[in-house]
């Protein structure tokens, strides 16, 4: 693989603050290495002998299913856990079921509805673990995987107006996501959800700070012309107490082909999936909406990147 330096030889991935420009631009790098070999061989066995245990204590498909075949591909071994059956079910704390799977494995993921539990879970372990979506915190693979889309399509990280769409409140790829995009210059990130989905202040100032420029409206009409990415997000069901509160929300936004025709040509249309009538059906031929094509795909080639950078020293075969 020819990689020189690896930043992230052993490290937890965590959250999006973890990277620097560099790490994202060397991740993005080994994720192309990844597509070429997966497009060429299928699979590899730079991983042969290794372990991954994913801990998977809320629902997913994409993310749980692309990390699976990130591992096979690239020749290592994958444990199995299902936490209705497991020793969580009666009552087993995050801490005795990490430290039982490190004994397994080399490298765990985990997914967790409680913000802050994959910091916690890491603190117990010698051996990296990877967040794969922590309550509303975080959801980093996927914040790497969507800023390795942008850079796929536009050729750059630079000078774009990326248009931020749903429950910016609960939706941790969009916590990731604005985080890194914050790193690279000239960026301008439209905020669009209803008041009770804002994105949380705390973040917003933060993002502030760092020379982004934002803008918040709760109106999709104001800024879908100048967006290049238009990125959809599910009002999150699951973090709702009352479920009129989400009724009433939940479909705030719905892109349309009719509202394609304001989107800029050479823009994209991205969603971390799944989608929850976010996105018309019909919207799915126009060329521009990628998150099927592009995103999904590019989601099992950076975890590849991932895993093989936690995993493998780094200066090549
Ligand atoms: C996201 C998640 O779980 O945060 N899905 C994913 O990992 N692709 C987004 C969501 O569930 O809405």
């Amino acid at each position: 693989m020819g990689l020189q330096e690896n930043p992230l030889y052993k490290k937890h991935i965590l959250e999006a603050d973890q990277f620097s420009q560099d790490d994202l631009l060397f991740l993005n790098t080994l994720a192309t290495s990844m597509k070429e070999i997966v497009e060429k061989d299928g699979s590899t066995d730079l991983l042969r002998g290794k372990a991954m245990t994913p801990l998977f204590y809320e629902n997913s498909s994409r993310t749980k299913g692309s990390f699976v075949m990130a591992m096979q591909r690239l020749g290592g071994m994958v444990g199995s856990f299902e936490v209705q059956f497991s020793s969580v079910a009666k009552g087993e704390s995050l801490e005795d079921t990490v430290r039982t799977f490190e004994g397994y494995s080399d490298v765990i993921v985990l997914r967790h509805p409680e913000e802050g539990s994959a910091h916690l879970a890491s603190s117990y372990l010698r051996i990296p673990l990877i967040n794969a979506g922590d309550g509303t915190g975080e959801h980093p693979t996927q914040g790497l995987l969507d800023q390795f889309t942008v850079a796929q399509h536009f050729g750059q990280l630079e000078n774009l107006q990326v248009t931020m769409v749903g429950d910016l409140k609960h939706g941790r790829t969009i916590h990731s996501l604005s985080r890194m995009l914050s790193l690279f210059p000239n960026m301008t990130i439209n905020f669009v959800s209803p008041k009770e989905l804002q994105l949380p202040e705390e973040l917003f100032q933060e993002l502030g700070s760092r020379g982004v420029r934002l803008f918040e409206t709760d109106d999709l009409e104001q800024v879908i012309e100048h967006s290049d990415v238009l990125y959809m997000t599910r009002v999150q069901k699951e973090r709702f107490k009352n479920p009129q509160e989400y009724e009433r929300l939940k479909h705030h936004y719905i892109v349309t082909p009719e509202m394609m025709k304001r989107l800029p040509k050479d823009s994209i249309l991205m969603h971390p999936l799944p989608r929850v009538g976010e996105i018309e059906p019909a919207v799915d031929a126009d060329p521009r909406a990628i998150y099927l094509s592009n995103q999904v795909p590019n989601g099992m080639f950076m975890r590849m990147a991932v895993l093989y950078a936690v995993l493998h020293e780094g200066s090549g075969q």
